[in-house]
């Protein structure tokens, strides 16, 4: 494997089937392609490998998100060697290139959020549809100030981000309820190029990417207004800032990934099912660069 680079994409409108897989995408021509490339690997690793049901796979917040594609240049066979049926003599030699291919991806999401999954909740396609009874007794169990409100169902998802609100949330270890964070998720590495750093290549990159543009996805309510933000606007209310907080909702097999790179385990917020999949939530605070604090 050459030394592999990273593509970045910012948030772009995106024309997306979602029952269908990238290489049967209608509107291919007009789709970045960066994305194509970080949904042929999201297909290969959740859908093919993981078995999310492909319609779920592409979300409404993919088209606010930054998303970043690492490729590697593998050397791939275009035409075999022709040889001699009668003699074994090579008549062509096999014919091969040097192409890139993506091999991981990650997005970053910005605020507003939807509420904190709730404890021993199962998800399906973003949507809490019930809850796991083990997890559920641990959060009776454990019935303390911090997950109080954890056994109310949040309220639901809303089908596109324009409705999304800043809403305060329910405090968990890491997280106050009210402070502005992004989320780092979709991270996968197709097989056979796993075990090599690769995840933490691209987690340090969109976390250092976050890092220097981090009023990037401050709103502005003198620019858009309060309204089209979703946030209400009372005398004296300042617009939300991100302070250098990250979250990513984990799969279990995966939070050795995510410590490598910085991510604690929020004990408060529990553990919850995503398609079928168990999830934590992690938390890594970075020091934003001042410069991008000043602009
Ligand atoms: C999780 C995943 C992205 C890690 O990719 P990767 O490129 O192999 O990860 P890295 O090589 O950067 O590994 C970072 C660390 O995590 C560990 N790790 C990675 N995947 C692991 C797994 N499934 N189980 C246990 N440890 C794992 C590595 O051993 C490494 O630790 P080490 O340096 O101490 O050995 C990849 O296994 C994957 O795509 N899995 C399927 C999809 C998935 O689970 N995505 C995560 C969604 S939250």
């Amino acid at each position: 494997m050459g030394t592999p680079f990273i593509a970045h994409l910012e948030p772009t409108a995106l024309e997306w089937e979602r029952g269908l897989p990238p290489d049967e995408q209608p509107n291919a021509a007009s789709i970045p392609r960066t994305f194509l490339d970080a949904m042929t690997v999201r297909t290969q690793v959740f859908v093919q490998e993981q078995q999310v049901p492909q319609s779920n796979e592409f979300d409404a917040d993919d088209q606010r998100c930054a998303h970043w594609v690492i490729y590697a240049s593998v050397n791939k066979t275009v035409a075999p060697a022709v040889t001699d049926p009668a003699t074994g003599e090579v008549l062509r030699p096999r014919q091969s290139e040097t192409q890139s291919v993506p091999i991981g991806t990650v997005r970053l999401v910005p605020f507003p959020h939807p509420p904190h999954p709730v404890k021993g909740g199962v998800y399906v396609d973003n949507e809490l549809v019930g809850s796991s009874s083990s997890d559920s007794a641990e959060d009776n169990n454990n019935n303390n100030n911090n997950n109080k409100t954890t056994t109310e169902p949040p309220a639901a998802e809303p089908t596109t981000t324009q409705q999304r609100t800043f809403t305060p949330d329910r405090p968990t270890t890491f997280h106050d309820g009210v402070e502005p964070y992004v989320k780092l998720g979709r991270l996968a590495v197709v097989k056979e190029f796993r075990g090599r750093g690769i995840a933490g290549q691209l987690v340090r990159t969109a976390t250092e990417w976050m890092r220097t543009h981090g009023t990037y996805f401050d709103p502005s309510p003198a620019a858009r207004g309060f309204e089209h933000l979703g946030m209400e606007q009372t005398a004296g209310a300042l617009p939300p800032r991100w302070n250098g907080l990250l979250c990513c909702h984990a799969q279990e097999s995966a939070v050795r990934a995510w410590e490598k790179c910085g991510f604690r385990v929020d004990e408060g917020m529990g553990r919850w099912l995503e398609e079928g999949i168990p999830h934590v939530g992690m938390f890594l605070r970075v020091d934003v660069e001042p410069q991008a604090r000043a602009l």
